[in-house]
Formats: structure tokens, C-alpha cells, sequence
């Protein structure tokens, strides 16, 4: 059997239209899915939008609309970029489907039945944007201790979830598993959160009316509403249909990786295993918490109105480059400043220039040198040369990254046997050898251009997952057209595991220059 891949992006609120926010978290997981399934792993990737809540209610008012209306309306959009960017999810989920309400209620009703949801009057602070409830000596000078904006005051009866009686257990849980929060930095912001001590939290609201009501209870004269955050983080259980004996649950929940912003990380890592402990459900794999697109320095965000629309950006740079972009220039766990200027200049010199024409240039000596082919390259690469030992060290180094979520990295390996291509070119000036007429100089050409093609078919391999397009136009100019089609095209992207004759073309440009603006 093999081995199995579930990876998840937060559901985005349908309060308004994605920006490259949204759109970085969801390529992270769309780069993650490609990948594994390139490793020959079953996969599935999972995204979709959270539509309920007080949030999209206020907001669906002010626009005169319901918030199914809002709703219908936005996941459109949010669908749309996904296509335009390739996103590969296997499945979207909506919290207003009737598979998900259902999950939900079934175990808000297990923790009823057993104690850990109770009823009771909830008094202090709500956070609307970030729908977090605040105690008094948490929230700063009238205002939310996360993002800043103001609080409103509550007063309502409400059911309580009894995390307080997890915190012991989840600290454990933590400690036995190294990897359950990355990166660490932020695992030891959670685990010094934890150890204040945890309180029981507000699970249900009655002044709400857009969200899934809590199951009948005699007790109540009020409807209760399922607190949004209950609600939405179930999506990544619903989704698996575990109410209908679908394998899908068994199969892939223990393997979850949920990516997500540093902005909902307690949420996923102190509420959601938290719920699930209660459950006696497993926890998630991992918690992989990224850093914030800035603008102006301040967070991207859609109430600060200083937003990146992505089709409009893909219309501009082309997909790729901005796929491309978002993993090189940016450091996963840590915050980014976002210019337009730093993404041309990115996908300038590192793809049209290092990538691009690298592949170009090497394609075109072959064919004004050693003709079209098909060339064999049976003997010549078993042959050292500085080239095939740089790709025989980085190559690892690119899985170990990936593993490890470091994005930046794993790319900078293949930008480093790029350069040695480069050095390996000027160093043995393969025109020079083309005027000389003895045998001798002819083999060390032709191994000289099949040891640049051969790390130039390496590293569009491991390009797949970032830039698919062009990294399979590129592996078609190389003449392998092959190894993609594989159960485990991953493999291939090693030395000499790949096609034995190749048929090398000139292509187009891979990618035009931009202009600055
Ligand atoms: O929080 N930089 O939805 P949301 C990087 N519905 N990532 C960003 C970003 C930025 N400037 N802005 C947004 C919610 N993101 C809840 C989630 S999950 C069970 C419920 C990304 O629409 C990042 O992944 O506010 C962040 O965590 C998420 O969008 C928040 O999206
Ligand atoms: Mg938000």
C-alpha cells in the first residue's frame, strides 16, 4: 500500500474575494500535493470556504444580500483563482452543505452526551474579524490582543467547551511529537499559551442567527448557533465523510498537515486537538503555521483594504512566476514585505534568465553541435564530472527541505546546480571544442552538453511541483517527455534514471522578460 498524503488549507471566509494571501497558503498545499503524488503517494488535498458566523451575517447586511447569497457569490470567485492557478484540490468543502452541518452536530451531541460541552452565561469580549472570544484581562485597551481592532461586549447564555480539563494533555502531546507544530519558533508561542492554563470557552451563540443550530436540549428556551470556529475547523474531518464509512477518514485523517497563517494558529493547535482529545479522535500529523504577505509593512488584508487581486496577477506575470515567486523570495515561517518590483525582478533573473535560458541555451548547442539526435546517453553519463557531483549532493538536500516545509530552500539547491551549469559551460567552453576536429574533443563535447542536460532534466523534475507548466514544457525541450508519466516521476529526478535517448528541441522562451514598471 502505498503511502498516504492529506494536506488542508484554512477555509476562507466569503467576506470578500481572495488576495495573494489566500493564494500563497493554497499553492504551499498545492506545491505539497503535487509533490507527494510525484513520489508516487496517495494524496489528497483539501480546501474550501468557512460561510457562516456573525462576520459574513454583518457583512451580507450591509450589502443588502443573505448570506447564502454572499456566499454563492464569493466561492465563486474563490474557485476561479484556484482554476487559474492550477490548484489541484481534490475536493472544496462549503460549511453550508448539508455534509458538513451534519458532522458537526453529531459531535457538538458526543460532547454534550458526555460532559465536555455544558451550559452556561458567557460575559466579556468578541473579537468580530477574528470571531475570537477575549476575557477582560486579555483584551488591551478595549481592543483585540491579536490584530488590534476593537472589541465588542457579550453577555449571553451560552454552552462552554471544557478545555481547561486538556491543557496537561496536550502539552504531552506536544512533547512527544517534535514535528506536531512547526515551525518551532511558533510551537513555543503555543506552548507557553498553553501553560498560563487553559479556560473553558464559549461554544454557542444566541444573538447570531447565520450558523448551524446546537442540537435540541430541554434546558434552553433561546436557539443556540455553533460558535464559528467549532464549526469551521471541523471541515477537516466532515470533508472525509466519517458519518458515511467512507475510507477516505481512516485513510488519510492521521496524516493531516494543516497549513495554515500564524494569524489562526491557536485556533488549530490548542482548540482544534483540543476538540478532537474530547472526541477521542486522533490529532492532525502537523500544524505548519506560515508568515504574513506584508504591504507597506502592515499585514495584506482585506479590512485594510490594501490587497494583490491574483487573476489580475497572473494576467500580468503569467502563473508560474508568481507560483514561483511566493516560494523563492519568502521564507514559509516567517513575514514578507510584497513588491510588484521584487517579483519582476525574481521571475526575471531567476527564470527567464537562470532557468529559461539556461535550458535554452544548453538545447541549442546540442543542436548546433551534436545534431538533433535521438542522442544516446547510455555511457556518457556514468562519467564523473563537477556537475554530476553537485547533482548528487543538492538532490537529497531538495527532498529533506521539502520535508521540512522550507520552500525558500529546497529551491535555492536547484538554483545552485543551475549556476554550476552555468560555470561548468564557461569553464570548458563547449564552442572552443566544437572547432577541433579530434576524436577526443568530440567525446568530451558530447559529454560536456549531456552532463549540462542531464542537471538541467534534474532540476525541471523537481520544478514540477512549483512551476507545472513550464517545468513540463521544459522536460519536453530536453526530449523527456517520459518520466512525468511514471507512477513515481520523483524517482527520475536522479542521475541517470532517465530516459536512455532523447530527442532534444528548441522551444520557445520559457519566460518573457517583464518589464519593470
Ligand atoms: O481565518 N499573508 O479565514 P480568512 C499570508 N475562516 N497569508 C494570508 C494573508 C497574508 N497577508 N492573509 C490571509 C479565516 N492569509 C478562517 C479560517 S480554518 C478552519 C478557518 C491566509 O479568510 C492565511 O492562510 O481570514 C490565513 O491564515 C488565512 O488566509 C485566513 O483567511
Ligand atoms: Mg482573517
Amino acid at each position: 500500500m502505498s503511502k498516504k498524503f492529506y494536506v488542508t488549507t484554512p477555509i476562507y471566509y466569503v467576506t470578500d474575494v481572495p488576495h495573494i494571501g489566500h493564494l500563497y497558503t493554497t499553492v504551499a498545499a498545492d506545491v505539497l500535493a503535487r509533490y507527494h503524488r510525484l513520489k508516487g503517494e496517495q494524496v489528497w488535498f483539501l480546501t474550501g470556504t468557512d460561510e457562516h458566523g456573525q462576520k459574513i451575517q454583518k457583512k451580507a447586511k450591509e450589502l443588502g444580500e443573505t448570506p447564502q447569497q454572499l456566499a454563492d457569490r464569493v466561492v465563486e470567485r474563490y474557485k476561479q483563482a484556484w482554476v487559474k492557478y492550477g490548484i489541484t484540490h481534490d475536493d472544496f468543502i462549503r460549511t453550508t452543505e448539508q455534509r458538513h452541518k451534519k458532522v458537526v452536530q453529531h459531535l457538538i451531541k458526543r460532547l454534550m452526551d458526555s460532559g465536555d460541552i455544558y451550559l452556561g452565561n458567557y460575559e466579556g469580549w468578541y473579537c468580530l474579524p477574528d470571531e475570537a472570544f477575549w476575557t477582560e484581562t486579555q483584551v488591551v485597551n478595549g481592543c483585540c490582543p491579536d490584530c488590534g481592532r476593537p472589541v465588542e461586549r457579550l453577555q449571553e447564555e451560552s454552552y462552554f467547551f471544557r478545555m481547561s480539563a486538556y491543557g496537561d494533555k496536550l502539552l504531552h502531546h506536544i512533547e512527544q511529537n517534535p514535528g506536531f507544530i512547526l515551525p518551532e519558533s511558533r510551537k513555543n508561542e503555543v506552548v507557553s499559551f498553553i501553560k498560563q492554563g487553559l479556560k473553558d470557552i464559549s461554544i454557542s451563540r444566541t444573538t447570531i442567527q447565520w450558523g448551524i443550530p446546537m442540537p435540541p436540549d430541554p434546558n434552553v428556551t433561546r436557539e443556540h448557533k455553533v460558535y464559528v470556529w467549532f464549526d469551521a475547523l471541523t471541515n477537516y474531518v466532515s470533508a472525509l465523510g466519517p458519518l458515511d464509512g467512507d475510507e477516505k477518514f481512516p485513510n488519510f485523517w492521521p496524516q493531516a498537515v494543516h497549513l495554515v497563517g500564524k494569524d489562526i494558529l491557536r485556533f488549530h493547535a490548542v482548540y482544534w486537538p483540543t476538540f478532537l482529545m474530547a472526541l477521542g479522535m486522533p490529532l492532525p500529523k502537523r500544524i505548519v503555521a506560515h508568515g504574513w504577505l506584508l504591504s507597506g509593512s502592515g499585514k495584506m488584508s482585506k479590512s485594510l483594504g490594501n490587497v494583490v487581486n491574483p487573476i489580475e496577477l497572473a494576467d500580468e506575470i503569467g502563473v508560474d512566476g508568481v507560483r514561483f515567486f511566493l516560494f523563492r523570495e519568502f521564507v514559509f515561517g516567517q513575514d514578507g514585505e510584497y513588491t510588484k518590483d521584487t517579483l519582476i525582478q525574481r521571475v526575471n533573473a531567476d527564470l527567464a534568465n537562470d532557468f529559461g535560458n539556461g535550458i535554452s541555451r544548453v538545447c541549442s548547442m546540442i543542436i548546433k553541435y551534436l545534431g538533433q539526435g535521438p542522442l544516446d546517453l547510455n555511457t556518457l553519463l556514468t562519467e564523473d564530472s563537477e556537475l554530476r557531483t553537485v547533482a548528487g549532493q543538492i538532490i537529497p538536500k531538495f527532498h529533506e527541505e521539502l520535508e521540512k516545509f522550507a520552500f525558500e530552500r529546497a529551491l535555492e539547491q536547484l538554483w545552485s546546480l543551475l549556476s554550476s551549469v552555468n560555470r561548468y559551460i564557461e569553464s570548458n567552453a563547449p564552442w572552443n571544442l566544437a572547432k577541433e576536429k579530434d576524436p577526443a574533443a568530440q567525446d568530451k563535447l558530447k559529454k560536456i552538453l549531456m552532463h549540462c542536460h542531464e542537471s538541467l532534466r534534474i532540476v525541471s523534475l523537481c520544478l514540477l511541483p512549483f512551476i507545472p507548466r513550464s517545468a513540463s514544457q521544459a522536460l519536453s525541450f530536453l526530449g523527456d517527455k517520459e518520466s512525468e508519466k511514471t507512477s513515481s516521476p520523483m524517482d527520475k529526478a536522479s542521475w541517470g534514471k532517465g530516459p536512455q535517448k532523447v530527442l532534444v528541441s528548441k522551444g520557445q522562451p520559457l519566460f518573457p522578460r517583464l518589464e519593470r514598471a
